[in-house]
C-alpha cells in the first residue's frame, strides 16, 4: 500500500510515521515540497506519488494567529483539503483526515457526538469545518477523526508551554472554565492505524469519528497536574501549584486582546469509534504521565 502523509513533521504526523509503517511504503513530503497554500504544487505531488491512501495531518493549527489571517487558515485547512478530496475521488484513494473540537461552540452541557451540529466560534474552527464539508461534499472514501487538546513531546503544545513557563516564573494565569480531553498524538496515531486496518477489513465504515482520550479536565486542571507530576520527577521548576491562578476565559481575553474565543466545552463522545473498533480509550492522565516520564528535565522544554 502506498501512503502519502502530509504534515509528517507535526505532532500527529510524527507519530503516524511510526504507526503507519507496517501498512507499506510511506512518503512524507515536507512543507517545502508540498505547500498547501500552492494548489498547483499540491496537485503535482499527488499525481507524482499516486497514493492508495492520503493521510492529511497537515494543518494551519495556530488558533490565535488565524483570527488575523483567516484566508491562509482557509487555504490550508479547507481549499487544500478540497483538492485532496477531489484527487481521492477521481483516483479511488482513501483520504484520512483530522479535524477539531473547535468546530463546536462549546455551549452544550454534555459531550458532543458526530450528530451534533457544528457551530465554530473562531477562524480556526471555521476553517476546520470548511475542510470537513469539503470532504463530505467531495464524495471520496474518507475517514475523518475529530480530536482535541493534542500534545506530544515533539512540537508546540500546552504541556510543553506550561513546563517552559514553570521553569521561568513563580506565577501564571490559566483558564479554568474551558474543559476538554487532553489527547496524545501517540494515541491518535495508534488508533488511526487500528482504524485503517479495520476499514480495509470492512469492519469500519468510512465517515466522521470522534477520537480523544477519556476523562476531561480544564486547562487549569491540566496545568496543575503537569506541574505536580514534573515536580515529582525532580524537575527544577520555579513554579509550584500554589502559583497557578485559575482565571475565567473572559478575564483572560480582556488581559490578552486578540486571543480567539474558544469553546467552553470541548468534550467529544467517542463511542461511535470505540464500539466499532472494540476499544477502551485510556484516561488522559495515562499519556500525560507517559510524556512527563520521558522528558529530560535538564534541558529546556
Ligand atoms: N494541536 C491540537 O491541539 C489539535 C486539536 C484538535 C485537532 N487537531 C488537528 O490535528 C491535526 C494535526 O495537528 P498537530 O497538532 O499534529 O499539528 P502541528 O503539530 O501544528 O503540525 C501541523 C503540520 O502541518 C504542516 N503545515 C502547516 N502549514 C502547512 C502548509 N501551508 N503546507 C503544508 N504543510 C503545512 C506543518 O509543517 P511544518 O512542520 O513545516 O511546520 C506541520 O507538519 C490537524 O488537522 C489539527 O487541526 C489538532
Amino acid at each position: 500500500m502506498k501512503i502519502l502523509l502530509f504534515g509528517g513533521n507535526g505532532q500527529i504526523g510524527h507519530e503516524l510515521q511510526r504507526t503507519l509503517a507496517p501498512f507499506g511504503n510511506i512518503v512524507a513530503p515536507a512543507r517545502s515540497e508540498a505547500d498547501f497554500t500552492n494548489a498547483d504544487g499540491l496537485r503535482a505531488v499527488l499525481q507524482q506519488h499516486a497514493p492508495d491512501v492520503i493521510v492529511n495531518a497537515a494543518a494551519y493549527t495556530a488558533v490565535d494567529p488565524a483570527e488575523r489571517d483567516e484566508s491562509t487558515a482557509l487555504a490550508v485547512n479547507a481549499a487544500a483539503v478540497e483538492a485532496l478530496a477531489r484527487y481521492a475521488r477521481y483516483n479511488g484513494s482513501l483520504l484520512v483526515h483530522y479535524s477539531s473540537d473547535y468546530v463546536f461552540n462549546g455551549m452544550q452541557s454534555g459531550a458532543y457526538t458526530e450528530l451534533d451540529v457544528p457551530h465554530p466560534q473562531n477562524a480556526y474552527g471555521r476553517s476546520k469545518l470548511a475542510g470537513e464539508l469539503a470532504i463530505q461534499q467531495g464524495g471520496c472514501h474518507a475517514l475523518t477523526f475529530r480530536t482535541s487538546w493534542v500534545f506530544s513531546s515533539h512540537g508546540r503544545n500546552f504541556i510543553r508551554t506550561i513546563l517552559k513557563l514553570a521553569r521561568e516564573r513563580k506565577t501564571i494565569d490559566v483558564v479554568s472554565d474551558q474543559i476538554g480531553a487532553p489527547t496524545s498524538a501517540e494515541l491518535v496515531a495508534d488508533v488511526t492505524a487500528l482504524a485503517l486496518a479495520a476499514f480495509h477489513a470492512d469492519a469500519l465504515p468510512e465517515g466522521l469519528y470522534h477520537l480523544t482520550a477519556s476523562g476531561s479536565t480544564s486547562w487549569y486542571g491540566l496545568a496543575c497536574y503537569v506541574v505536580q507530576q514534573a515536580q515529582a520527577h525532580g524537575a527544577p521548576l520555579k513554579l509550584d501549584v500554589s502559583g497557578i491562578r485559575a482565571v475565567r476565559s473572559a478575564d483572560y481575553q480582556r488581559a490578552h486582546p486578540g486571543t480567539a474565543i474558544r469553546p467552553r466545552n470541548s468534550r467529544l463522545d467517542c463511542r461511535k469509534l470505540t464500539e466499532k473498533l472494540g476499544l477502551a480509550l485510556p484516561h488522559w492522565k495515562v499519556h500525560v504521565d507517559r510524556m512527563l516520564m520521558q522528558i529530560d528535565y535538564g534541558k529546556a522544554c
